[in-house]
């Protein structure tokens, strides 16, 4: 039977205290909503209906998501007739009810939830709780069959006591909320149409309730306020250290591990504390990452090192390769097989090549280094005039000498070396040396000031106010 899915995201969400909407939020870097979207993707279902009202457009601004239909709840009335708005923009035979607000329901969960929907049944997943709160109620006969739900602003002792609640995710046939959603009323204690008034309808027409429960307690946690989110967020990010450590993935403490999108590692990759992982990550087999190091977009090769506080951003590291500690990649970086980024550097823009090493205060930005380059500490590549961006190469082989400028557009050929402190404007060819700075003047017999001579000058000076001493090139940074 073909399903239709109906997420429910019309809510206030007045306890998150936010201008954001509530299911606009973000759990691990992602949209609320989104997490639930994704979920109801993973379905392949017909169509994905969203409700929304409180906040307007800017949840769909907040959460763009061109293969949803979405679908206007103006005021917002109620769980049944948040349903109900949704019911004239699809067509499939069985609907699937979820929130935006419970974003860590699983498809899988969901699978087996949806496939006992029949002409005849309904799916309604429940939970047993210790302390049942404010939920909504089970109502269940002698023989143990589901009658009804009784919100507890309705309930009396007696119904309050009962600790099988309502999670709020239901799955019908289509036709039987089409009669049924019609005939709700909102003569209840909240003034509501209460979506939980199908259940004793349905029973009422001979429909049977399949009460299903989650797997997981948390699938089905739904978020009020900041602190609810923050124990989702770490159940999240439990699942998500569990599933790595399953597939071979040493994680140092999986209470600090963050994993902020999609993440793919192979065995024996170690993480150490802190480390965070956003977006699309591939980190290949025997990685090791060191503390507080930001992963994000990023491909890294088999066997290489991320010592630690390093930041590798929309970056490929090849195999063997070390980084850090304390080193930035930047966008558009590509280290090939063995090559060494050490503390201080930052690189955007820039392939190094295979066994090249940057090891020391550097920036290179928009260069191409061959294979074996050595460059040396506080190297600066001048790319940027304030409105264009140049670009250096630099051969295989080359050398360039520590606090070296390479003023580009500006190549430096294979084999040659730059002499420390140069500032290089021209192209350097292949194999030659080139020296660009000032040259070294020796004074001889040149005397350093004592501390007895200079209290006899500024005795003169008191005496006779008079201008600075002359031809004192020693006195750097006083003047
Ligand atoms: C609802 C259930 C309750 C259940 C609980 C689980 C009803 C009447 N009650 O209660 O049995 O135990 O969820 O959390 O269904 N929403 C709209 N439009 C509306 C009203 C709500 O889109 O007009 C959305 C909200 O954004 C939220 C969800 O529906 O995502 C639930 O609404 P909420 O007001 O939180 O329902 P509860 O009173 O908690
Ligand atoms: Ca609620």
């Amino acid at each position: 039977m073909e399903l239709a899915i109906v997420i429910l995201a019309a809510g206030k969400g007045t306890r998150m205290r936010s201008d954001l909407p509530k299911v606009a939020h973000p759990l691990a870097g992602k949209p609320m909503l989104g997490h639930v979207i994704d979920t109801a993707r993973a379905l392949s279902p017909g169509s994905i209906c969203v409700v929304f009202g409180h906040g307007g457009d800017r949840v769909q601004r907040e959460v763009p998501a061109t293969d949803v239909i979405w679908a206007e709840q103006a005021e917002q009335l109620g769980t049944g007739h948040a349903v109900a708005q949704a019911m004239p923009h699809i067509s499939e035979e069985v609907v699937l009810i979820l929130y935006g607000d419970v974003p860590l329901i699983r498809a899988e969960t969901l699978r087996d939830f949806v496939s006992r929907v029949q002409p005849d049944t309904l799916a309604l997943m429940t939970l047993e709780m210790a302390d049942p709160g404010a939920y909504g109620r089970i109502v269940r006969n002698a023989e143990g069959a589901v009658q009804a739900i009784v919100e507890y602003k309705d309930a009396d002792a007696t119904q309050k006591a009962i600790r099988e609640i309502n999670t709020g995710i239901l799955a019908c046939p289509r036709a039987f909320l089409d009669q049924a959603l019609p005939k709700l009323s909102s003569n209840n204690a909240q003034g509501e149409y209460y979506l939980t008034d199908v259940i004793a309808m349905a029973v009422a027409d001979g429909l049977t309730i399949d009460a299903v429960q989650p797997s997981f307690p948390w699938e089905v946690d739904g978020v009020n306020d900041r602190v609810q989110l923050a124990r989702l967020e770490r159940v999240y990010q439990q699942v998500q250290a569990e599933a790595l450590m399953r597939d071979g993935v040493t994680v140092m403490d999986p209470a600090r591990l963050d994993v902020r999108g999609n993440v793919r590692c192979g065995q024996d990759v170690v993480l150490d504390i802190n480390t965070v992982l956003v977006g699309e990550v591939d980190i290949a087999a025997r990685v090791t990452i060191g503390p507080n190091c930001l992963i994000r977009n990023a491909r890294i090769g088999e066997g290489s090192h991320i010592e630690a506080n390093s930041v590798v951003d929309g970056a490929v590291v090849g195999e063997d390769c070390h980084v850090g500690p304390f080193a930035r990649l930047r966008p558009g970086t590509e280290l090939a097989a063995g090559a060494r980024v050490g503390n201080f550097v930052e690189t955007k823009k820039t392939l190094i090549g295979p066994g090249s090493k940057v090891n020391h205060l550097t920036y290179l930005g928009d260069a191409t280094l061959g294979r074996d380059v050595n460059v040396g500490a506080g190297t600066i590549t001048c790319n940027y005039d304030g409105v264009n961006k140049f670009e250096t190469h630099i051969g295989d082989n080359a050398f360039i000498g520590s606090n070296s400028s390479l003023v580009a557009p500006v190549s430096v050929g294979s084999g040659a070396t730059v002499g420390a402190g140069s500032v290089v404007t021209k192209d350097v060819p292949e194999k030659e040396l080139a020296v660009a700075r000032s040259k070294q003047r020796n004074l001889s017999g040149w005397q350093r000031p004592s501390s007895t001579s200079q209290e006899a000058s500024q005795k003169a000076s008191q005496d006779a106010p008079a201008a600075g001493q002359p031809g004192d090139t020693s006195r750097q940074g006083e003047q």
